[in-house]
């Protein structure tokens, strides 16, 4: 596989601190104004591309702030100038055509810069606490798929007509289309083999958990192997960065992180209550001695500048085009990254 420059992106704290949520460097701080500042920064900086994760409710503690997405990304559109948006959309939340509408809207606010991160949910809750129905895993991505294949259409400007097992739409037509390119890009976060089908058939990138580089060369494989109609499938890692100038210094560091993670103990064990056991990101988690969402270290990004750049590299060989990362505290790692690991990966 060709090595192709790889991009960077940032995780936004939509639900605060990423590792851990009682530290003295960083305050738990899921505002809008620090979301603003912090993807101004980011894209100043030199980083590619933003993610919006979607939830409704914090998914660690409902008593704590949480971005909302999409208007959230709607404004970040209008604010910014070159950096890619991703937002985050669980089906079960948005009917298709009302979702593809706004999706196209933001396309146009933030000409030609947007893209969806198709995820199936694991937060039980969000959905019960709000009357919405929350299938099982697998039912989930069935209507995932008939909800993106209809959201892919219209995004297109497709006029569609359909009639299948959860939604019926007839001549329906968006306007005005998306001026840029064929539609907003596609993006799917899940590891299961659902998850693995549907990136095939209807992804453009499939973003992978943080995880070791052997773990990660099976799953692009895998992925790899599936026939598709769409161009090839492209990837992405989630990764928690711990970048030190020596490998002792990114050690020590993490070990403070993992101490400071310790004591949400009682936080993670509640959410745990919330989670769907099927969903394999949790299950690849709770393996992991890790800091970070989403695999966070395991995908092993903590080191010295040098071992970092490295590993990223490596990743990079193995097919990984976009590495969306995490970072505590938030701003000062992320400039950090920008200027002693990411100059040294040409
Ligand atoms: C890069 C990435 C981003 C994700 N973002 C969200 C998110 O914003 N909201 C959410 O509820 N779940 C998110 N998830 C978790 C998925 O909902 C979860 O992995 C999904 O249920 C897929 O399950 P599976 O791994 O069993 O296929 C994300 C997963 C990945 C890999």
């Amino acid at each position: 596989m060709g090595m192709t420059l790889p991009r960077f992106g940032v995780w936004a704290p939509v639900h605060g601190s990423r590792a851990a949520h009682h530290d003295p460097d960083e305050p738990d701080d899921a505002s809008w104004a620090r979301n603003r500042a912090l993807v101004l920064e980011a894209e100043a900086l030199g980083y590619d591309s933003v993610l919006v994760a979607q939830h409704t409710v914090n998914p660690y503690d409902d008593t704590r702030d949480q971005l909302e997405t999409w208007t959230a990304t709607a404004a970040l559109a209008a604010l910014t100038r070159r950096i890619e948006l991703i937002a985050a959309i669980k089906p079960g939340l948005f009917h298709p055509a009302v979702l593809a509408k706004m999706a196209l809207q933001i396309e146009h606010i933030s000409e030609g810069r947007f893209a969806l991160n198709l995820v199936n949910a694991w937060n039980a809750t969000e959905f019960e606490a709000a009357g919405l129905p929350f299938p099982d895993h697998d039912d989930r991505y069935a209507y995932g798929r008939e909800w993106i294949a209809l959201v892919s259409r219209l995004m297109q400007g497709e006029r569609v007509s359909h009639e299948g097992r959860h939604f019926r739409v007839s001549d329906l037509q968006l306007r005005p289309a998306d001026p840029y390119r064929t539609r907003p890009r596609i993006y799917l976060g899940g590891e299961s083999e659902p998850a693995r089908a549907l990136v095939a058939d209807h992804g453009d990138v499939w973003f992978i958990n943080g995880q070791p580089l052997d773990a990660v060369r099976r799953l692009i494989a895998d992925a790899s192997a599936r026939p598709r109609h769409l161009p090839p499938l492209r990837f992405g890692l989630s990764a928690f960065v711990i970048a030190r100038e020596t490998d002792a210094e990114a050690e020590a560091e993490h070990a403070r992180l993992l101490a400071l993670a310790a004591e949400d103990a009682g936080m993670r064990e509640a959410s745990r209550t919330r989670v769907d056991p099927q969903v394999v990101m949790i299950r690849t988690m709770a393996r992991a001695r890790a800091v970070g969402t989403n695999g966070g270290t395991a995908a092993g990004l903590v080191g010295s500048y040098a071992t970092v750049a490295e590993r990223i590299a490596a990743f990079g060989a193995a097919g990984i085009e976009l590495f969306m990362l995490q970072f505590q505290p938030f701003e000062a790692e992320m400039r950090r990254f920008a200027e002693q690991v990411r100059s040294l990966l040409g």
